[in-house]
């Protein structure tokens, strides 16, 4: 278990002006944010982000809808952050959301689900690195 996972919030989300609802989600949770920033995806950046589904049906259109529109990345830290961040935001598919959890709240549904979350220790390491240099994670976070 570590401290730090890594959390996006798509473009879904952003277009529908959730930003600030969905980060008091996850400081009102105990999550801390220690790296934040707004971007938008390029093709390879997010066929990069995405290759473990390179395989799957849905990776074309997932990668089209990541580079539609700006999201924001943040480097959030909390005892036991992948598990605990994952349940905060709750299924894939939003119909099978528990209810208060993010996607339930927010996710239009299952391919735009307003937000990703790091599905282990090793991941959140490799996101985090995926979006931020060691600058921006300087004296905000041991890298
Ligand atoms: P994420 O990686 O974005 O946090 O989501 P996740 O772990 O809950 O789900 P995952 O299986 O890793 O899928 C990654 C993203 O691909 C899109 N997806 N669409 N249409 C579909 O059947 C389908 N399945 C997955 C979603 O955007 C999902 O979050
Ligand atoms: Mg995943």
């Amino acid at each position: 278990m570590t401290n730090r996972t890594f959390a996006m919030i798509k473009p879904d989300a952003v277009k529908n002006n959730l930003i600030g609802q969905i980060i008091a989600k996850f400081t009102e949770a105990g999550f801390k944010v220690k790296a934040m920033k707004m971007t938008r995806l390029t093709k390879e950046s997010a066929q990069g982000f995405y290759e473990v589904h390179k395989e799957r049906p849905f990776y074309n259109d997932l990668v089209e809808f990541m580079i539609s529109g700006p999201v924001v990345a943040l480097a959030l830290e909390k005892e036991n952050a992948v598990a605990d961040y994952r349940k905060l935001i709750g299924s894939t598919d939003p119909a099978e959301a528990e209810e208060g959890t993010i996607r339930k709240l927010y996710a239009e549904n299952k391919s735009e689900n307003a937000v990703h979350g790091s599905d282990s220790d090793e991941n959140a390491a490799i996101e985090i690195a995926h979006f931020f240099s060691r600058h921006e994670l300087l004296n905000n976070y041991t890298v």
